[in-house]
């Protein structure tokens, strides 16, 4: 394992729980989205495929509701970690909201999608989307009437993996941000940085699964752990 002053490559990976201060449902706490809908009826291509307005309807609330929200100072934290780190950083999130990016934070990886694209299924090309998808907009770049949500659903399989295992490979430490745990492959991201000889570190309202895992691990608040972790890591 190396030593703290060995650290030159981070990787981070965030989870609702970096968002749930701003005021965004996480899924598996109580009251989480998951409580009030079945994910089977949502967040699968077979429910896109069996009902697709209910499916749109479902993602067009959340794309609205997520352009009220701002960021909070975990983001903000993170935004300045990533401008003053002159190591390697990736900030993995698997949160489909910007507010990472509107935290300032450039070096930002969507594992499963993003809110505020839409993808055409016809043409496979992703466009910035702001409005609603429930009346069957054309696709700016082809004009078909095809797009869907542009967010990983069960079943599929989460963007730009190989990015994430080669930065992985070269991380001297992983950090593990408001994330249960609980879905794989990011559950996994842990042992994978572990095998590899990084540090790890986890930061959650409470012990994920995966606690045990982590070299090192702090429990309260997004934005209490995460501005002091920054600070330290800026020294
Ligand atoms: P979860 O809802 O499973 O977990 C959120 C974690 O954040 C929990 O461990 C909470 O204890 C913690 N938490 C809540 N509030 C917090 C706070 N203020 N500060 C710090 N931590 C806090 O959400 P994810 O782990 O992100 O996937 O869920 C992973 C994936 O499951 C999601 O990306 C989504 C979902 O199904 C897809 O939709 C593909």
């Amino acid at each position: 394992m190396r030593a703290m002053a060995e650290i030159r490559n981070i990787v981070i990976l965030t989870g609702a729980g970096v968002s749930a201060e701003s005021g965004i449902d996480t899924f598996r706490d109580a009251g989480g989205l998951w409580e009030q809908h079945r994910v089977e009826d949502v967040a699968t291509p077979e429910a896109f495929e069996r009902d697709p307005d209910l499916v749109l309807r479902f993602y067009d609330q959340r794309r609205e509701a997520v352009q009220t929200k701002v960021p909070n100072d975990a983001h903000l934290a993170l935004g300045r970690l990533d401008a003053g780190w002159n190591g390697k950083l990736l900030l993995v999130t698997q949160n489909i909201d910007d507010l990472h990016e509107r935290g300032g934070a450039r070096r930002v990886l969507h594992m499963h999608g993003e809110h505020l694209n839409a993808w055409c299924t016809s043409c496979d090309v992703r466009s910035r989307w702001t409005g609603t998808l429930i009346e069957r907009p054309a696709c700016p770049a082809c004009g078909d009437h095809a797009l869907r949500p542009d967010v990983v659903w069960f079943g599929e399989m989460p963007y730009r993996m190989d990015e994430i295992y080669s930065a992985l490979r070269e991380a001297d430490l992983f950090v593990s941000i408001g994330t249960s745990g609980a879905v794989y492959p990011a559950a996994g991201f842990v042992q994978s940085a572990r095998d590899l000889g990084a540090r790890t570190l986890e930061l959650n309202l409470e012990p994920s699964q995966g606690t045990a895992l982590f070299d090192k691990a702090r429990h309260g608040r997004a934005t209490q752990l995460v501005p002091e972790w920054v600070e330290q890591m800026l020294g």
